[in-house]
């Protein structure tokens, strides 16, 4: 396994939309520009996507591929997620027992804008959908 990580660009979207509706995720806004894709050789694996808001930035959209999944793709991507983000980084998620051991903590107070995406997600998400935030160290 050779994995590389890039920019996505306008021809990995179709892809990326179509994991995204059928891994259920956030389908709001998608642009090529906030996210990154790995690959194995010229297969897509996966992806993730920084998403900017007035007030916060949100991690998100991380999927990878059924069939290449608990090999460590995932972590890959929220990592190199994390480095290129500012030094807080918000995510709204159903797993927060995927996303804890990465760093993340459950919060109570979120931006505006975290706040409104769990009340618009509040239905959609397939269980209970908790803000969480990720701190770099100093
Ligand atoms: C969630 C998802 C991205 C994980 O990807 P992955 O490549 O399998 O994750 P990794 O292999 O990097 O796993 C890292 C660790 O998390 C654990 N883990 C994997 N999936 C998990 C889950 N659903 N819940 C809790 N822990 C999980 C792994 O066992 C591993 O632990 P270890 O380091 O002790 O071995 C993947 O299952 C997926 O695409 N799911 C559908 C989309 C989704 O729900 N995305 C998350 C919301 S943004």
């Amino acid at each position: 396994m050779s994995l590389t990580i890039r920019n996505a660009t306008n021809p990995d979207m179709p892809a990326i939309v179509r994991m995204i509706g059928e891994f259920h995720l956030d389908y709001e806004n998608l642009q090529p520009e906030q996210f990154i894709v790995v690959e194995d050789g010229e297969l897509m694996v996966g992806f993730g996507r920084l998403k900017p808001y007035p007030d916060a930035t949100e991690l998100g959209c991380v999927g990878v591929l059924h069939e290449r999944r608990k090999q460590g793709i995932g972590k890959l991507i929220v990592d190199e997620l994390i480095r290129r983000g500012p030094s807080t980084i918000w995510i709204t998620t159903d797993l927060p027992d995927y996303f804890r051991p990465l760093g993340f903590k459950e919060a109570n107070h979120v931006p505006g804008s975290i706040r409104k995406k769990l009340d618009r997600f509040r239905d959609f998400a397939r269980g209970k959908i908790v803000g969480m935030r990720y701190d770099k160290p100093v």
